[in-house]
C-alpha cells in the first residue's frame, strides 16, 4: 500500500515570550476593524482588554468587544457574538483565552459572514463556506484551537458537546505568547495539560492518524510526560506547556480525538466538570482500554519516552503506570466519585459516550457497551 497521507496546517504560528507584540501589524494584514472575543473575567482582571485594544489601535485596526463567552460555550452566545460583529461591521475576529473563548471566536466569525444558527453547521455538517479571518491568542495550555478547525459547542438544552468543523474554521494567525500562562492558577495550568495529553495520545491511536501528527503527538506526549510538574508550580518554566499544547493542536487537527473526550464530555455535560480534568480522570484507564489494538504504536511510544521492556503488554503497562504516577503527584483525581458521579449513573453514562460517534469510530478499538461499562465501573 506504501505511505499515503494528507497534510494540511495553513496557520502562521508566532511563539515566544513578547510575540503579543506583534498583534496589531497581524491583525492588520487582515482588516480594519476587528471583534475581540474573550470571556468574562481574565482577560479584564491582568488588563488585556486594555493592552490588546491598544496594540491594535496603534496599528491602525478599530476594535469592538465582545466579552461574554462562558466555559463551555453555548449557541445562544456564539448567536449573540455574531450578532455584535454584524452590527459593528467587523472584518476580523481576535480569539483571546482559552479553549472557549477561541472555540467561540470561530462561530462567529462563521455566523457573522453566513448567518443562520449555530446549530445548523454542527457536524456532520462541514463547514466550507468563507468566514471572517480569525487570529487565536490562547492563554492556556491546553486547547490547540489556536490551530484546528474544531469549534466545540453546547448544546445546553439537550446536555451535549457539540463540534463544528471546517477548513474555513483554522484561525490565519496564532500567537503564543507563553507570558500569558503566568496568571494561570496552578489548577487550570494542569487540568489545560493534561487535556493537551489527551489531545497528543488520542491523536497518537486514532484511526486517523497519520506519519506527521504522530511526530507532533510523540514530542507533545514526551514533553509533558517530563515538564508538566515542574510547570505547574514554577511559572518561569511553563513556555513547554504552550509549545506541546500547540502540537497536540496540530496533530488533532489531523487526527481528531477518541474515546477519552467522548467519555470526558458526559463528566463536563452532566457535572459541570473542567473539560481537561474530565478527560484526565480517564487517561490511564483508557491506555489499558486501546493498548491491545495498537501493539506497534503502544512499542515505538514507549521507545520514545525512553521506557525500557519485556513486551509490548508490559510497555503499555509502564505507559498507564507513568501517567498514573503523574496524576497523583498532581493531586488528579483518577476515581470518578471524587468528581461526583454515583454507580447508579452507569447506564446513561455509557450511552452518553458511544453516542459521540465522531470520536467512537475514531477509537482504535471497537467499543462496546461492556467495554465502556467495565471501564466506569473500575474507576467509579
Ligand atoms: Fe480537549
Amino acid at each position: 500500500m506504501g505511505l499515503r497521507f494528507a497534510f494540511h496546517s495553513p496557520t502562521k504560528i508566532l511563539f515566544g515570550r513578547g510575540s503579543l507584540e506583534e498583534l496589531g501589524e497581524q491583525v492588520k494584514r487582515l482588516g480594519g476593524k476587528a471583534l475581540l472575543v474573550t470571556g468574562r473575567r481574565f482577560a479584564r482582571r491582568y488588563g488585556y482588554i486594555g493592552r490588546l485594544t491598544s496594540l491594535m489601535e496603534e496599528s491602525g485596526v478599530e476594535v469592538a468587544l465582545f466579552d461574554r463567552v462562558e466555559p463551555n460555550p453555548s449557541f445562544e452566545t456564539v448567536e449573540e457574538g455574531a450578532l455584535t460583529a454584524r452590527k459593528t461591521g467587523v472584518d476580523v475576529v481576535v480569539g483571546f483565552g482559552g479553549g472557549s473563548a477561541l472555540d467561540a471566536a470561530k462561530a462567529i466569525a462563521l455566523l457573522c459572514v453566513q448567518g443562520g444558527r449555530a446549530k445548523d453547521y454542527v457536524y456532520p455538517y462541514v463547514v466550507e463556506e468563507p468566514v471572517l479571518p480569525i487570529v487565536a491568542i490562547p492563554t492556556t495550555c491546553g486547547t490547540g484551537s489556536e490551530v484546528t478547525k474544531f469549534s466545540v459547542l453546547t448544546d445546553v438544552k439537550a446536555k451535549r458537546k457539540t463540534v463544528v468543523a471546517g477548513g474555513p474554521l483554522i484561525p490565519k494567525v496564532a500567537i503564543l505568547d507563553p507570558e500569558v500562562l503566568r496568571h494561570l492558577p496552578r489548577d487550570l495550568t494542569v487540568y489545560t495539560a493534561l487535556d493537551a495529553f489527551s489531545h497528543a495520545i488520542e491523536a497518537y491511536w486514532s484511526k486517523a492518524s497519520q506519519p506527521i501528527s504522530d511526530l507532533f503527538a510523540l514530542e507533545s506526549m514526551k514533553i509533558l510526560l517530563k515538564d508538566l510538574e515542574k510547570a505547574a508550580q514554577d511559572v518561569e518554566a511553563r513556555d513547554v506547556l504552550h509549545y506541546a499544547s500547540l502540537l497536540a493542536g496540530l496533530a488533532i487537527n489531523q487526527a481528531g480525538t477518541t474515546v477519552v473526550h467522548a467519555m470526558g464530555y458526559y463528566l463536563t455535560t452532566y457535572h459541570d466538570v473542567h473539560h481537561g480534568l474530565s478527560n484526565a480522570v480517564f487517561l490511564p484507564v483508557a491506555v489499558r482500554l486501546n493498548a491491545p489494538a495498537i501493539p506497534d504504536k503502544v512499542a515505538r511510544l514507549a521507545d520514545y519516552l525512553g521506557l525500557e521492556y519485556e513486551s509490548v503488554e508490559a510497555a503499555a503497562r509502564l505507559i498507564e503506570e507513568s501517567l498514573a504516577r503523574l496524576e497523583d503527584r498532581l493531586g488528579v483525581p483518577r476515581r470518578l466519585g471524587e468528581l461526583g458521579v454515583d454507580r447508579s449513573e452507569v447506564e446513561v453514562f455509557v450511552k452518553e459516550t458511544l453516542s459521540y460517534r465522531r470520536n467512537i469510530e475514531n477509537n482504535p478499538r471497537e467499543l462496546t457497551e461492556d467495554d465502556v461499562r467495565s471501564l466506569f465501573m473500575e474507576i467509579i
